[in-house]
């Protein structure tokens, strides 16, 4: 059986993060006999550089046709005066919603190796291991009516449209409860219900659903007080349930947890179990090329791969336990480093969990 993997590097870091993690792909192939055929294709500013656009056909069609994709970050500054529509973010957003990958998890785990590194205090953020679970293909960032247009008064007025289907509600929210009775079994929908229609009918549907899931034990949060409670007291969090744009920042915050964003890994699934896997962080321009960046999120995404849609669970694990060696091995990129620990670059870190893999 043959596994086809798309992988797109897309901009800044995205090509030299993605190198390793392929590397890794093909250790644990060869180990584990997987089967995998690796193709890559273009997305974000480099496509755009390539094409005139960050989402080209063959792109798509290569992402549809493929049984998995891993893709590194989009964007950067050379794109940013760019009109909304063709900027490098557009790539990516257009894979989401093109594929239908509405159900992102967002783990946050914390290394104990990495406690130091953390901007909270080890008792806070020890043993901590969160999922935020965000809807990633509607609320507003797909929501229409959208846009930038002049008042008859001449003044220039902004707008988005912040809305969700009861269906949509609902298909994000089994995917939660459902995350929420195999782990923990506690759920926290996070919403603004306090001020916005949309999230009242969210919370709604959230209680509604909770009667299918007597076992899992349902909660509800504002977003503003989620948000200090992950900086407070991340530990009584299990699973978490939100819209798009609340679980884009609140999963950055939880990131920042486990010591860096470059440690956290993604999923983004359709309603089969096929994804879209990426590092939580972005494409980080300003260290893009240097070999500073951390190739650990990227490398623990593509485990997510062979777990939650090639099935491929042992290898999986395998490639899980070996970041772990190589952060017991003392390994650090610069932002895990911590008590003044030297650091190593992108490719080192790379080889390091290739070699932990072959070995263990
Ligand atoms: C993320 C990113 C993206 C998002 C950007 C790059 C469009 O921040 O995956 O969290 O906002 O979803
Ligand atoms: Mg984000």
């Amino acid at each position: 059986m043959t596994h086809n993997i798309l992988v797109l590097p897309g901009d800044g870091i995205g090509p030299e993060i993605v190198t390793e993690a392929e590397k890794v792909l093909q250790a644990a192939d060869v180990k584990f006999n997987l089967g995998l055929n690796i193709t890559s294709a273009l997305v974000g500013g480099s496509a755009i550089d390539v094409t005139g656009g960050p989402l080209p056909e063959a792109t798509l069609d290569a992402a549809k046709a493929a049984d998995a994709i891993l893709l590194g970050a989009v964007g950067g500054p050379k794109w940013d005066g760019l009109d909304m529509a063709i900027r490098p973010e557009k790539g990516l957003l257009g894979l989401r919603s093109n594929l239908k990958l509405f159900g992102n998890l967002r783990p946050a785990i914390l290394y104990p190796q990495l406690a130091d590194a953390s901007s909270l205090k080890p008792e806070i953020v020890s043993g901590l291991d969160i999922l935020i679970v965000r809807e990633l293909t509607g609320g507003i960032y797909f929501g229409q009516p959208r846009g930038i247009r002049v008042l008859d008064n001449g003044e220039r007025q902004g707008y988005n449209t912040y809305i969700y289907a009861e269906s949509e509600i609902r298909r994000i929210g089994k995917v939660a409860f459902e995350a929420a009775r195999a782990r923990g079994g506690k759920l926290c929908s996070v919403d603004k219900a306090n001020v916005l229609e949309v999230t009242v009918l969210w919370r709604e549907i959230m209680d509604e659903m909770a009667t299918d899931y007597p076992d899992v034990e349902l909660s509800h949060m504002y977003v503003d007080n989620a948000a200090m409670q992950l900086v407070r007291a991340p530990k009584q969090f299990d699973v978490m349930v939100t819209g798009n744009m609340f679980g884009d920042i609140l999963s950055d915050a939880a990131a920042m947890l486990t010591g860096s964003i470059g440690m956290l890994p993604s999923a983004s699934l359709d309603e089969a179990g096929k994804g879209m896997y990426e590092p939580c962080h972005g494409s980080a321009p300003d260290i893009a090329g240097q070999g500073k960046a951390n190739p650990l999120a990227t490398i623990l995404s593509a485990a997510m791969m062979l777990r939650y849609t090639l099935n491929e669970g042992a290898a999986a694990d395998a490639i899980e336990t070996a970041v772990s060696v190589v952060l017991d091995q003392g390994l650090r990129t610069a932002d895990i480093s911590a008590n003044g620990m030297q650091t190593v670059d992108t490719k080192t870190m790379g080889d390091a969990v290739v070699s932990a893999l072959v070995n263990g």
